[in-house]
């Protein structure tokens, strides 16, 4: 083993593999600056949150949730505690959401205390020595515009606008980035077309009229965003490595288009492209082809393959020529010296990019504590921080300390 793997051992790991991925990333350097995180959403780990689209769905036994979110990792009355946590690893940012339905719990009414509460967090940040990353959206949405036909309805366009507009005012010259609205196009397939999320349809017609909303949501919130901010402002687009496998071209065409590159597209105008990714799909000449014998898969049955990041993130640089930002990357697993190989794997990915004269700005981990997994519930276990739920109490795994260290030692002459 070369000695400077030795120096990147992630304390209490016997695992080779995982001991070898400090020598794939020990010595790769970045450039200064490049920001370093961990991501979570409001909904996933805050807690208390029972207005919201999701919390009326997790009841619902046609939601096919395993269990309720609840009180989460108490991430609300916590964060001050995770954040100094994330920044004492090494880290030098923090990527985070902001709960619509806390700042809007009814039509009409702002709660200024809910934007003190952001406000909070973002100084927070910044008190720790981390840039703040915030999402203004990610999946969920306050029930009086759930009930009033949420995405399908023209008016929760200006009704996210006039949201995010007061969220702008208060903290845009305090944002590091802007993410408008985290996955876009997640929605209108898992909650229109294949009825796994709220509101649970299955209906091509509605999922094309809900993509067309929440694009033109992200060009207005843009404006808006931008309008407020020196802070870079995109969107963060879920994307996998499309593999084309023998005759699979017109399905790749077909599934990708609405899925990816109409987004793409608008994000010509933004200011950097977010990147989230977990794995690679095969498409075939009868579509999507099932995962491939011998490969592992993780807790949620993706292939683990993590280079699939670098292709997503080439792709989406070629297409948009923009700058691009991880801002989702992570393994759902038990088992962290896999999580190990796969943050390896994954970086030295980026350091192909930025090698090859891509432009990449930063690596976003996904996720920064164990946390709430939409219909899965708790039990795939995506975090570098591991939650005890009975006691809220935190345990750094080695997974994190193994970040927080390519994080120090990265861009270092
Ligand atoms: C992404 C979501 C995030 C999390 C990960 C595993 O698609 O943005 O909330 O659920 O997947």
């Amino acid at each position: 083993m070369p000695e400077e793997s030795q120096q990147l051992r992630p304390e209490g790991l016997e695992d080779v593999a995982a001991l070898e991925s400090g020598a794939i990333v020990h010595g790769l350097r970045f450039p200064r600056g490049f920001e370093w995180g961990a991501a979570t959403s409001a909904y996933q780990v805050e807690g208390g949150l029972d207005a919201t689209d999701w919390s009326e769905w997790e009841r619902q036994p046609r939601g096919g949730c395993v269990e309720a979110a609840g009180d989460a990792v108490d991430h609300y009355h916590r964060f001050g505690e995770d954040i100094a946590l994330l920044a004492d690893l090494g880290l030098t940012a923090y990527r985070f959401s902001i709960e619509w339905s806390r700042v809007q719990p009814r039509d009409g009414e702002m709660d200024e205390g809910a934007l003190d509460h952001y406000e909070a967090m973002v100084e927070a940040c910044h008190a720790a020595g981390l840039s703040a990353c915030v999402a203004l959206h990610h999946f969920t949405n306050p029930l009086w515009v759930s009930r009033d036909g949420g995405w399908e309805n023209p008016r929760t366009v200006d009704l996210f606008t006039s949201f995010c507009t007061a969220v702008a005012r208060r903290l845009g010259p305090k944002l590091d980035r802007a993410i408008t609205i985290n996955e876009p196009n997640m929605p209108p397939l898992l909650g229109y077309l294949l009825g796994r999320f709220p509101p649970g349809k299955r209906d091509p017609q509605a999922r094309e009229r809900v993509t067309r909303h929440f694009l033109r949501a992200h060009e207005q919130v843009r404006d808006v965003l931008s309008d407020h901010t020196d802070a870079p402002v995109g969107m963060a687009l879920a994307m996998v490595d499309w593999q084309l496998v023998d005759g699979g071209e017109e399905h790749l065409q077909q599934l990708r288009g609405p899925r990816e590159d109409v987004f793409l597209q608008v994000a010509r105008d933004d200011d950097y492209i977010g990147v989230n990714t977990y794995t690679r799909h095969r498409v075939g000449r009868h579509g999507f082809m099932d995962v491939e014998e011998g490969v592992e898969l993780t807790h949620m049955g993706y292939e683990f393959w993590p280079d699939a990041l670098e292709a997503t993130v080439r792709r989406a640089a070629g297409e948009t020529r923009r700058p691009v930002v991880v801002t989702e990357c992570g393994i759902g697993t038990k088992d962290d010296a896999r999580r190990i190989v796969f943050i390896a794997a994954t970086v030295r990915g980026i350091h192909n990019c930025l090698a090859a004269g891509v432009d990449v700005r930063g690596y976003h981990y996904w996720s920064a504590l164990d946390n709430f997994e939409w219909n899965h519930g708790y039990a795939p276990q995506f975090g570098i921080v591991a939650v005890d739920r009975t006691t809220q109490q935190r345990r750094v795994k080695p997974s994190g300390r193994f970040l927080g260290r390519i994080a120090r030692d990265a861009g270092l002459p």
